[in-house]
């Protein structure tokens, strides 16, 4: 199958795409987050190709992605209070919310779970799609099972060129990290997956929310299957530097001084870089600013990818603080890295 590309600005490219989702082909689309692989989520081969083309185990859900309310009604059997402030404060915008599923959606999307994840991305390019089709549209990360999340189209077609029926291509998606995962199904709502939405975002709106304490570790059935398995694993073992900033520079100073032929990649904070000297055969992706956890965020994935393709042999990186984005980013640096979450904040 020869993968095609398709603007997302142009309103022939976006019929088209719509067209080949209601055939029940796979089509990758941005969003906000990350890139999504769609399929319609009422047909059950569709939904299928989707595991097949991404390598993805058939227990982890996929969540649905819908362009307006009343879509919901179709997937979910009960929509609360809670759900309907949340809908109200963040959607469109990187927030997935867990609701009890109708009979209409099949179990192969669910994991056969009986509830559904459901969000309304922000990208206008993905709601220009989704209203074009019609249709709900079961999409994970566009990504082959286990790698980064792509956050350009080129990302995309590195994993899957071939696999899948089309690519739409809007530019840089701007979180760079996927949705936050809130089960409203509890009491109190648990946070299954950080993401684009922080904790401290969700409980200005509807009080006190837990973190799933699985959500980082492998000890425990997690909640949100996804997460028990490996993630965002680049080539190279990814070795996370913890500490106040000197500590972290004289660490890594060591690091480079001892590293010989091996070809490091480094992928810091501007602060941090700022610190050391770097030896040539170092490759350097640059995150931004220390201060700026949003920013960094946004280009994490890009930069592990950009190590695959360069093939260094070692990924050097920082810690940052757990609050606000500092959350879901610490999250993916310590799957990319193989590590449990650190209790303790740099101090900085
Ligand atoms: O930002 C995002 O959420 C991106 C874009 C494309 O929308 N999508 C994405 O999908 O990250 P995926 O499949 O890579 O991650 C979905 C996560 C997994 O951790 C999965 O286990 C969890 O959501 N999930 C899905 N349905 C669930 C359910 N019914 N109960 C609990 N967790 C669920
Ligand atoms: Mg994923």
């Amino acid at each position: 199958m020869k993968t095609i590309t398709l603007k997302g600005g142009q309103a022939e490219d976006i019929a088209r795409a719509a067209e080949l989702l209601r055939q029940g082909e796979l089509v990758a689309f941005p969003t906000e987050t990350v890139y999504g692989l769609g399929a319609d989520a009422i047909n059950e081969e569709a939904v299928k190709g989707i595991y097949q083309a991404k390598g993805r185990p058939s227990d982890n859900p996929l969540i649905v992605h819908i362009y307006q309310r009343e879509q919901l009604f179709l997937l979910a059997r009960e929509i609360s209070t809670v759900a309907e402030l949340l809908i109200e404060r963040f959607w469109p915008g990187p927030l997935t919310l867990i609701f009890p599923k109708t009979e209409r959606v099949p179990s192969c999307i669910t994991g056969g779970l009986d509830t559904v994840a459901v969000r309304m991305p922000s990208h206008p390019v993905a709601l220009d799609l989704l209203q074009a089709c019609g249709l709900p549209i079961a999409a994970p990360s566009a990504n082959r099972s286990g790698k980064p999340s792509p956050t350009t189209a080129e990302h995309v077609l590195y994993d899957l060129s071939g696999r899948i029926a089309a690519v739409v291509d809007g530019g840089t998606a701007a979180v760079g990290l996927e949705s936050t995962v809130l089960d409203i199904t509890r009491k109190v709502p648990v946070i299954l997956r950080p993401g684009g939405i922080t904790r401290e975002q969700l409980e200005a709106v509807i009080g006190p929310v837990e973190v799933a304490a699985d959500y980082g570790s492998s000890k425990e059935t997690p909640r949100a299957p996804g997460m028990k398995y490996t993630h965002y694993a680049p080539e190279a073992p990814v070795k996370i530097c913890r500490g106040n900033r000197q500590q972290v520079a004289a660490e890594l100073q060591q690091k480079l001084q001892d590293s010989g032929q091996q070809r490091v990649g480094l992928m810091l904070s501007r602060e941090t870089l700022a610190q050391l000297q770097l030896p040539e055969h170092v490759l350097v992706a640059e995150l931004g600013s220390f201060t700026d956890l949003p920013g960094i965020a946004s280009g994490l994935f890009a930069a592990l990818r950009s190590f695959d393709q360069a093939g260094v042999d070692m990924i050097y990186t920082e810690a940052f603080p757990c609050t606000d984005m500092g959350a879901a980013l610490m999250n993916r640096l310590d799957k990319a890295a193989g590590t449990a979450p650190a209790e303790t904040v740099p101090e900085q």
